[in-house]
């Protein structure tokens, strides 16, 4: 059964049960700058499962673009994808476990006729915060699924909660056994060995976890279900990977024909990130140095390293960005109506990425020449890093060169280098709390920093008692509201774009650091909507001009960001003002 058949089936037979059909909600999600990409069926749907009321009524159903990165560098392998579609139906405090459990059978076992001997699933097996979840043992027996085919686990298996905090609650998944033999006498289907593949994941939702760790009771309970398309559509196809069904194929095949080098490895990563960049493209996204831009960045990157890899001429990116559209406008038309502007971006990206190459193989000959000149045999961490953050220059590129050169890399350092960044990248992204800046690029974040600096000159110049009340900013020009009792005069508006581009033009640097709140409110930084912040906070400090909290993101130094000019200063509401500036280049 082919993937888009699946998609139909399951709208269908949800929609016979009452469900309401509701549209995917973007890749990128809306208005909720806090994460970087949807990465769940429940995401866009969390207010609803907090107890708002939903439009379309308690039943819903949908399939949901998601995107998950942690798994990137796993791609590649016979299973993992970064880019994958996610059936899901949700009970918004309507039925919840024996109906859910009775449906998801049904489904499984008429709607796509696998045998019941094939399914096994798993439970929650009970701890402190919550009992044994006994109710949905006995669902699965009344159902139909054989004795022996239930196991019951912890919370590391049998619960699900995205992220740190949120609703959350235990689960009940199913598992296809693909007929494989037992990898041992204990192989459960906990095991990854490949016997047991989960294919549906049922979420009791009725707990909410507190930023504290403690549980509290959701005002309902919820059901939240996904199902993963690709996969669902591997097993039913008896195929070994996602990459064998009709969703990779035609560019896998293509792959093979272009290819001088022959690596299944590469042409997965090639396939996946062709198809995964496509997506974000069409919803969007757009390649940059920073959060979801860099993502990307890095699928558009890693997919052209492979395509040198298997020595395939870059050119033939457009054939198979137009193969792909051809294959799967029929269940995403819109790759087809973006067509173009999707060929432009990934093509751009590579023009990017290839003198990326050149210039960081131009540092990297400056580098062995010094290190050979030192008596080295290792390339040192520090600079495989630096080559890395500072040029984009690819690890593995700088070891390959490296290796040609009799060289060794010293990877223990760089490692360690790149977990450190990646884990305050991680924070940056995780912190950043919402009603900011939806949408991050160069010009936004320049804006952003116009902010800072503008608050702290309105307070030099208009005194303390000036205090944001709202910002917002697009890519054209920065809107902020505060408190002050008059009119602005024309000097004092003069003093302040003075003071701003005095700032601008020092070339300060901006730097970041992380806290617990209360220290940074005694080390005197400026803070904003109290209530949003966490435990830790981030104090963005530029130059010794301004110091504030905020989840950023920020320009590394005030000196490009053009010249800061106050458009128009009007009364906002009683007692607050209302500011709007641009940066002119
Ligand atoms: N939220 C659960 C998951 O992502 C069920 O949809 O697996």
């Amino acid at each position: 059964m082919k993937a888009i058949e699946i998609r139909n089936r399951y709208l269908n037979f949800f929609k016979k049960h009452g469900h309401a059909v509701i549209p995917s909600a973007p890749l990128i999600p809306e208005n909720d700058p806090s994460v970087l990409f949807t990465t769940a069926g429940m995401q866009p749907l969390v207010p609803y499962l907090l107890g708002e009321t939903h439009p379309a009524g308690t039943r819903l159903t949908d399939y949901q673009k998601c995107l998950r990165t942690v798994d990137i560098d796993e791609v590649g392998d016979n299973r993992h994808l970064t880019y994958f579609e996610m059936l899901g139906n949700w009970s918004l405090g309507d039925y919840f476990k024996e109906e859910s459990i009775q449906m998801s059978f049904d489904f499984l076992t008429k709607e796509l006729g696998i045998p019941v001997e094939k399914l096994y699933v798993t439970c929650f097996k009970g701890d402190e915060d919550c009992p044994k979840d006994e109710v949905s043992s006995k669902c699965w027996e009344k159902a139909g699924i054989l004795d022996g085919h239930i196991f019951f686990y912890g919370k590391d298996d049998n619960w699900w909660i995205a992220g740190e905090e949120g609703p959350c609650g235990p689960d009940t998944e199913m598992f296809y056994d693909t007929g494989k033999p037992a990898c041992s006498d204990n192989c459960q289907p906990s095991c990854d060995c490949g016997k047991y593949v989960e294919i549906w994941n049922n979420v009791f939702m009725e707990y909410y976890k507190n930023s504290d760790g403690s549980y509290s009771k959701l005002k309902q309970k919820n059901v939240d279900t996904g199902l993963g398309l690709e996969r669902m559509a591997m097993l039913l196809q008896g195929k070994q990977t996602p990459f064998d069904t009709e969703l990779f194929m035609p560019v896998m095949s293509k792959l093979e024909e272009l290819q001088k080098v022959d690596d299944i490895q590469s042409r997965r990563i090639i396939a996946e990130h062709l198809r995964a960049s496509m997506m974000v493209i069409c919803d969007g996204g757009r390649p940059s140095n920073i959060d979801r831009g860099y993502i990307l960045r890095r699928l558009i990157r890693r997919m052209i390293r492979h395509m040198n890899k298997l020595q395939i001429d870059l050119s033939e990116l457009k054939n198979l960005i137009d193969i792909n559209v051809e294959n799967l406008q029929e269940m995403y038309p819109a790759l087809k109506e973006n067509q173009e502007i999707i060929e432009q971006v990934i093509i751009e990206e590579k023009d990017k990425f290839i003198k990326t190459l050149t210039h960081g193989e131009k540092e990297f000959s400056k580098e062995i020449q010094k290190a050979k000149e030192q008596g080295k045999t290792k390339i040192d961490g520090e600079v495989v890093f630096r080559l890395y953050d500072t040029y984009g220059f690819p690890p593995e590129v700088t070891k390959e060169l490296a290796e040609e050169n009799g060289m060794e890399v010293d990877t223990k350092k760089f490692e360690e280098l790149f977990k450190a960044h990646q884990e305050k990248s991680r924070m940056g992204s995780e912190q950043k709390f919402k009603g900011g800046l939806a949408d991050q690029n160069e010009k936004t974040i320049a804006y952003h920093t116009a902010t800072h600096l503008l608050h702290q000159a309105l307070r030099t110049v208009l005194g303390e008692h000036v205090k944001q009340s709202g910002s917002n900013i697009t890519e054209e020009r920065l809107r902020f509201d505060f408190t002050h009792p008059a009119k602005m005069t024309p000097e004092e508006i003069e003093k302040v774009e003075n003071l701003v581009n005095e700032q601008i033009e020092k070339d300060l640097k901006v730097t970041c650091e992380e806290m617990p709140y209360e220290d940074a409110k005694a080390s005197g930084a400026i803070g904003l909507f109290t209530d949003k912040y966490g435990d830790r906070v981030k104090v963005y400090t530029i130059g010794d001009f301004s110091k504030e909290i905020c989840g950023g993101p920020h320009v590394e130094h005030t000196g490009n960001m053009g010249k800061f000019k106050i458009k128009k200063e009007e009364s906002s509401s009683s007692g607050i003002r209302r500011i709007k500036a641009v940066l002119i280049k």
